[in-house]
């Protein structure tokens, strides 16, 4: 993928992400008594690709926002000193895996007393925080390794400022399950000024079919206005919402939203099918299992009727 702009010293200061993980996962009940988060996607849990990434775009400041049903997560990202002693012998790789997530970032949690909704959990970060920009990542979209849509979204911030959402063209029948963009401006290619946004609106309603995944890079003033954003759409304080005020308001507010138009392979867990999608398509194009699952599975779809 082509950058668009040469990166800036501002780029570097972008080093926290917030990773909001309290939602109840009602979708993949009952194994979502355990977090959904924790679901297995080839050998490593969900959350674990999310954290990855933020750490690949230099954010080693983490953010978890979770409810008291999800410890198993901080459990995950603790230093699992037993298991290291016993792999210590050999199995280089597998315990690279595992110091992955415990040791390349400050992984840090916060509670989400109640379940209001995705901008309240965004709302739960200010502190920590403070007044720096920051990046949102939502566990329920994987990006592939090889595709980053991060440092596009750092570059466009410290070219235009403001706050940058990722956009995904989505056919007009699936648009309501997102928050949705309205474009006008090309600035540059694939960078869009947002005019407005809204959640999930119904297909003959959408202003585009540009959804907004879920990574978000956002100006501090996010959180203000989210203080004063009302519940919206299923009678939660939605994020979308706050982004909508904030591409009005001007630039030395922190004002302006920028999409970057993302074209890269994405794997979306949120729902059983998906899910079983997202694990069939990132075993074929994995380089240890891809060979001989692809093999499999012409053999098996061979055997598929109609
Ligand atoms: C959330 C956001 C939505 C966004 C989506 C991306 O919705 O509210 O605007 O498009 O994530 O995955 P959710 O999927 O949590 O209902």
């Amino acid at each position: 993928m082509t950058m668009l702009v040469e990166p800036t010293p501002t780029r570097a200061a972008v080093t926290k992400a917030v990773i909001p993980a309290a939602g109840p996962g009602a979708r993949f009940l009952p194994a979502t008594k355990e977090p959904k988060e924790m679901l297995p996607v080839i050998d490593k849990p969900a959350i674990q690709y999310v954290v990855e990434e933020a750490v690949s775009a230099g954010c080693h400041d983490l953010l978890l926002v979770t409810n008291p049903g999800k410890r198993s997560i901080e459990d995950h990202f603790d230093i699992h000193g037993e298991l290291e002693d016993a792999l210590a012998d050999g199995i280089d790789q597998r315990l690279a895996e595992i110091r992955h997530g415990s040791r390349r970032a400050s992984v840090h949690y916060i509670r989400q007393a109640q379940p209001l909704g995705l901008g309240h959990a965004v709302l739960q970060a200010e502190q920590h925080v403070g007044n720096e920009p920051f990046v949102v990542l939502l566990g329920d979209d994987l990006i592939d390794v090889r595709d980053p849509v991060l440092p596009r979204m750092l570059d466009v911030r410290a070219r235009y400022g403001g706050s940058v959402v990722a956009l995904l063209e989505v056919p007009r029948d699936q648009i309501s399950a997102y928050g949705c963009a309205d474009v006008r401006v090309e600035l540059d290619a694939g960078v869009v000024e947002v005019a407005d946004l809204v959640e999930k609106p119904a297909a003959e309603e959408a202003p585009s079919r540009l959804a907004v995944i879920g990574r978000y890079l956002l100006d501090p003033q996010v959180f203000p206005v989210l203080r004063s954003t009302p519940p919206g759409r299923d009678g939660e304080i939605q994020l979308t919402d706050a982004l909508r005020t904030l591409a009005t308001m001007p630039a030395d507010h922190g004002g302006g939203v920028r999409g970057v138009i993302f074209r890269g392979r994405r794997y979306d867990t949120g729902d059983r099918l998906s899910y079983l999608k997202a694990v069939v398509q990132l075993a074929c194009e994995r380089p240890d299992l891809g060979p001989d699952f692809s093999h499999w599975l012409r053999g098996f779809a061979a055997t598929l009727r109609g």
